[in-house]
């Protein structure tokens, strides 16, 4: 029998809402997830479905009127309870984060060299220059730019190599975990292959866990081993990439898995191809299952009560009709 690698990240029903002056808005409800090492887990949905409100507490990054319940456990240590100066410190070195539209928060007036080089010496003060460039190179060199690279300044690159200059700050520290979030959207379909292409070979080559977030299924199925598809703050499927993709239980993640023919499509996040309507408010979801109101199966039990995760054809689903026809 073979050891399970270990877990890089673990999230155990989690649970974040926000306060805001309309009441309470429950955006994360629930959601368990695993990142072990060496692995890619990808989480889909719709805008607004909780994904970037989820990636924000791995190192607990959430804004102030978020309350956050569950358990969130970056490489063993409890990321809720840990000290300000530990978590310091497991930022960047234990764990980085890619946020969404990154690309545009490069510093216009300072060189990319510098950039890359900043987290590595607030890491490693006691690195002499020489040892900074040398790294600021072989990272440049490892998300396949040229070394000259250091010396141009952000608006001298295309947006593919800015995020490039981006994934390359997310390793600079050697984290061990990667959290993207939605990496690729701002690119167009050929640039976006390349960079998943790259964070593909990254995450083989040097053992890390990925968690990698896009309201696109398809560009997950290409890269992932794993993919958790979330509704309204819940997970409702998950399973191995390719299989959810290619065999969707759930009549949401067939409605996102059908959204394939608009691949590298930014407004495919804000409804599917072929699925009418919106998601609901969080703070007002409709009564039973929340995606009822939009689903074509829907029948009147789904709006008695919120469908459990149930294991049907071996992968966990919430939906009262999965697997019958
Ligand atoms: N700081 C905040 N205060 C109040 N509500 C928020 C805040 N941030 C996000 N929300 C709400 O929480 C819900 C989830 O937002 P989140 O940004 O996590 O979604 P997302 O899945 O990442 O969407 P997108 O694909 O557009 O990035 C949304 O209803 C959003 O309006
Ligand atoms: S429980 Fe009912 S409404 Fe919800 S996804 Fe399944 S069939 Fe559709
Ligand atoms: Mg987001």
């Amino acid at each position: 029998m073979t050891t399970p690698a270990p877990e890089l990240l673990s999230l155990r029903d989690l649970h974040v809402a926000y306060r805001t002056s309309e009441g309470r808005l429950p955006a994360v409800r629930g959601v368990d997830l695993v990142v072990h090492e060496g692995e890619v887990v990808g989480v889909a949905g719709e805008s607004g479905c909780g994904k970037s409100t989820l990636a924000s507490t791995v190192l607990r990054l959430q804004p102030k009127n978020a309350r956050v319940e569950g358990e969130v456990e970056v490489l063993g240590h409890d990321v809720r309870a840990m000290r300000w100066g530990d978590l310091r410190a497991l930022r960047w070195a234990g764990a980085s984060i890619v946020f969404q539209g990154a690309l545009h928060s490069l510093n216009p007036v300072h060189r990319i060299g510098r950039q890359v080089a900043e987290p590595i010496r607030t890491h490693e003060p006691g690195l002499s220059r020489d040892a900074v460039d040398r790294r600021v190179e072989e990272l440049l060199d490892q998300v396949g730019l040229s070394a000259s690279r250091a010396r141009a300044y952000p608006h001298q690159l295309s947006g593919g190599q800015r995020q490039r200059v981006m994934i390359a700050m997310a390793l600079a520290c050697r984290p061990q975990l990667v959290v993207a979030d939605e990496p690729t959207t701002a690119l167009d379909v050929m640039v976006q292959a390349q960079i998943l292409d790259l964070l593909k070979d990254l995450v083989h080559e040097l053992g890390v866990g990925l968690l990698i977030i896009s309201h696109d299924l398809s560009v997950l199925a290409d890269v992932c081993d794993r993919v958790l598809v979330m509704y309204a703050g819940r997970v409702v499927e998950s399973g191995p990439a390719a299989e959810v993709f290619a065999d969707p239980l759930h009549p949401y993640t067939a409605a996102l898995s059908g959204a394939f023919p608009r691949i590298g499509d930014p407004a495919a996040r804000y409804a599917p191809a072929g699925l009418a309507g919106d998601p609901p408010d969080p703070r007002d979801l409709p009564p039973g299952c929340a995606f009822a109101p939009r689903c074509p199966r829907a029948v009147e039990e789904c709006t008695h009560g919120e469908p459990p995760l149930l294991q049907v054809g071996g992968r966990p689903v919430a939906c009262l009709r999965a697997g019958s026809s």
